[in-house]
């Protein structure tokens, strides 16, 4: 959008038009010691609690309080099924079908199950692809699965890396990766939005390149579910998983989400971890009963899951499936090309965003590199009330969240910024 202007009067006059700017007061928004709101531009680390997080919390420890164990099958919304309440709305903000998706575990967790089913290395074909800059988690996972299956977890990881002197994956390299040794790999696992970066990547493209070669292929999702229209079930993907404390406003540490392509959704041969609820519903309370997995995701779960963070989980669900992920995406696109729109006033010499600049190959993130920066400059911007955060070794990542982030809360960080380094 070229068509932005400067000012505070245009950034409130966006905010009067925006058909989404009344959500903002469905969310508690976090203030400074003289009661004042703070400009909070990091739901990409920990999403706002909506205001009716604490009554859905409350309806479950109402409901225990009353009905003790009964509430399993008897509370408002009864515990044992609890987890299929929210599978429809994640499946419709995934892009996935409800037989794909499932909440559980938390995330880096979900990763590790999903490689017990989905990388099963061979003499030939052990080797794991991730992006160079991958969150650190993942990839201690995917180390740690090589060398759990007895592989060198140096010779067994393939780095896709950005090229010298640039920070955005091409992917050329991914293809030449995969044409040099496609044989040998056995699992392609991206970050599907780059947690540094912002660069959100073609899951499609990244899903075909890697079946070609006989490869399974899986994404983390962390910075994309509620943030870009992830279409997984389309993408072809063999599995993704994400957590829901980030733009799903879950909570701190909630539950992950996880999906398994319907392809494998009544493959029993699969190799997997169980417990008993990854059991037949209708026989898992039958105590000696032979496992029988559950067909879909719902087969990955193993423990009977924490209803209170589940709760949290609906509220939010709630919210977005009033909203819709397509209005969610519109906004973030027009709030995001505003806030890159006003850096760059700031001068291309002084700040440079290492997000890609099109639209489509980015959420609501800005990664911003400052000229002769360093975390000083992040430790002033929370001096003045802006909630972004600092990764090593130069870049504030600042992501205006569509749900509650302003036109104004954009102009009001720009000048902040101005100021300081001024
Ligand atoms: C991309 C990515 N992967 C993995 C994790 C780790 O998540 P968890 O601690 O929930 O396992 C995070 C956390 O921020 C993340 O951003």
């Amino acid at each position: 959008m070229s068509d932005y202007k400067l000012g505070l009067d245009y950034a409130k006059q966006q905010d009067a038009l925006d058909e989404l700017s009344s959500y903002r007061q469905q969310f508690h928004i976090p203030k400074d010691k003289n009661g004042n709101e703070l400009i909070y531009l990091c739901g990409n680390s920990l999403g706002l609690q909506p205001k009716s997080t604490k009554d859905y919390i409350n309806q479950e420890l109402e409901d225990w309080a009353n009905l003790g164990v009964e509430g399993h099958t008897e509370a408002k919304n009864p515990w044992l099924p609890y987890h299929e309440f929210l599978t429809e709305a994640t499946a419709k903000l995934v892009g996935a079908k409800p037989i794909e998706v499932v909440t559980m575990n938390s995330l880096t967790a979900n990763l590790h199950f999903m490689m017990v089913s989905f990388y099963k290395p061979t003499k030939e074909r052990y080797k794991i692809v991730i992006e160079s800059d991958a969150f650190p988690s993942d990839k201690y996972a995917v180390e740690s699965q090589l060398r759990h299956h007895g592989y060198d977890d140096k010779e067994g990881l393939i780095l896709w890396k950005p090229r010298d002197g640039e920070e955005l994956l091409r992917y050329e390299d991914l293809e030449a990766i995969l044409e040099a040794h496609g044989n040998e790999i056995a699992l392609v696992m991206i970050g599907g939005v780059n947690y540094y970066t912002g660069q959100f990547f073609d899951f499609k493209r990244i899903t075909e390149l890697g079946h070609s070669y006989g490869c399974k292929v899986g994404f983390d999702c962390a910075h994309g579910a509620g943030n870009v229209n992830l279409d997984l079930h389309n993408s072809g993907a063999d599995f993704a998983v994400w957590c829901t404390y980030k733009y799903l406003n879950s909570g701190p540490g909630s539950l992950s989400g996880c999906f398994v392509h319907e392809r494998h959704a009544y493959d029993k041969n699969l190799n997997r971890f169980t417990g008993w609820w990854s059991h037949n519903k209708q026989t898992r309370f039958n105590m000696r009963h032979e496992f029988d997995v559950l067909p879909g995701a719902e087969g990955w779960q193993l423990s009977n899951p924490p209803i209170l963070s589940m709760a949290a989980i609906k509220a939010s669900l709630d919210m977005f499936n009033d909203v819709g992920i397509k209005k969610l995406t519109e906004k973030s696109k027009k709030l995001t090309g505003y806030f890159e729109f006003l850096l760059k006033q700031l001068g291309e010499d002084t700040i440079r965003i290492i997000t890609p600049e099109n639209p489509d190959e980015r959420g609501c993130q800005l990664s911003i590199q400052v000229l002769n920066a360093d975390k000083k400059l992040h430790d002033k911007l929370t001096e003045a009330g802006v909630i972004s955060d600092w990764r090593e070794p130069d870049v504030i990542r600042c992501a205006p969240v569509p749900l509650y982030n302003s036109f104004e809360d954009v102009y009001r960080m720009v000048e902040k910024m101005k100021a300081i380094l001024n």
